[in-house]
């Protein structure tokens, strides 16, 4: 089998660790990082470039994988698009008139791009769940928890798992206010009658629930992942299914023909 050249676009803790699970899988081979802010000329023992033209004609890598920030990643889709370069797109709190511009990109260049808000392969099946419980209860709660460095808030699987739920039952939840809340915010965000719960604490890493409650019972489901692996076999299941893509595929769950 022939090993697929990879760009890793951000140095951060997911970006190391894809450099980690790329170089031991015989299937990938990373080349060089793109970091616009690090201060670095080398990462995992790769080359590391603050430009991402310069890195891309430098390595004409077959594939980016991106998780770095929602600043920098239309920076890094438009220039490996413009190469005709597939993408991994990890990074999350994308703006929606950039997934719009992605869409249309992709299409137009017939270039495979995966974008995913949860490479674990538990939390795809966790949403899978709950698409099909969806359908049979009223009111739902998500509670997702991270590790205190995440920048947005709802994680993007707790957004997008709220969205297939919606979408799932035909219509929005039920949801339960308080009369009055003594704290502003105690109860929540909302996407159509599903509320939002943020954590954001040190020593977890990302962790979701959904709660279903119905006449006199509950459903709880729960995904923990427990360390930033449990992410990488997902990314390389992308890096190698995009290459049979054209243009924008979101969620990795259409990959596994789970949706
Ligand atoms: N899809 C998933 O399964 C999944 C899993 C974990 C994390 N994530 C997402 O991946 C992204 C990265 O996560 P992380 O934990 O590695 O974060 P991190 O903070 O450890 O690394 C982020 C990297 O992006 C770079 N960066 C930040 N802002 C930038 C900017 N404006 N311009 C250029 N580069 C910039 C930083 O230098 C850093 O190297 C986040 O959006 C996170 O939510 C997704």
């Amino acid at each position: 089998m022939e090993s697929i050249p990879i760009v890793i676009s951000g140095s951060g803790s997911m970006g190391r660790q894809v450099a980690l699970a790329a170089a031991v899988d015989p299937g990938t081979t990373p080349l060089a990082f793109i970091d616009a802010l690090s201060q670095e000329e080398s990462c995992e023992g790769l080359p590391l470039y603050r430009e991402a033209a310069l890195a891309l004609d430098t390595h004409m890598p077959e594939v980016v994988v991106d998780f770095s920030n929602a600043e920098w990643t239309p920076v890094i889709a438009r220039a490996a698009l413009e190469r005709g370069i597939r993408l991994v797109i990890g990074t999350t709190g994308l703006p929606a008139d950039f997934l719009e511009e992605l869409q249309a990109e992709a299409k137009t260049r017939e270039v495979g791009v995966v974008l995913a808000p949860n490479f674990a392969i538990g939390a795809i099946l966790l949403m899978h769940f709950a698409r099909q419980a969806a359908k049979f209860f009223d009111n739902a709660e998500i509670i997702e928890l991270h590790h205190a460095g995440k920048v947005d808030a709802p994680s993007g699987t707790a957004k997008t798992t709220a969205e297939q739920m919606v979408q799932a039952r035909g219509k929005p939840f039920e949801r339960v206010e308080a009369d009055f809340q003594t704290v502003p915010g105690t109860r929540g965000g909302e996407v159509d009658g599903v509320t939002l719960h943020s954590v954001r604490l040190p020593g977890l890493v990302a962790h979701q629930e959904v709660l279903f409650g119905g006449l006199g019972q509950t459903l709880s489901l729960r995904h923990d992942s427990t360390g930033r692996d449990s992410f990488m076999p997902g990314v390389l299941a992308a890096v190698k299914a995009v290459r049979e893509e054209q243009g924008l595929v979101v969620g990795l769950e259409k990959l596994f023909g789970l949706s």
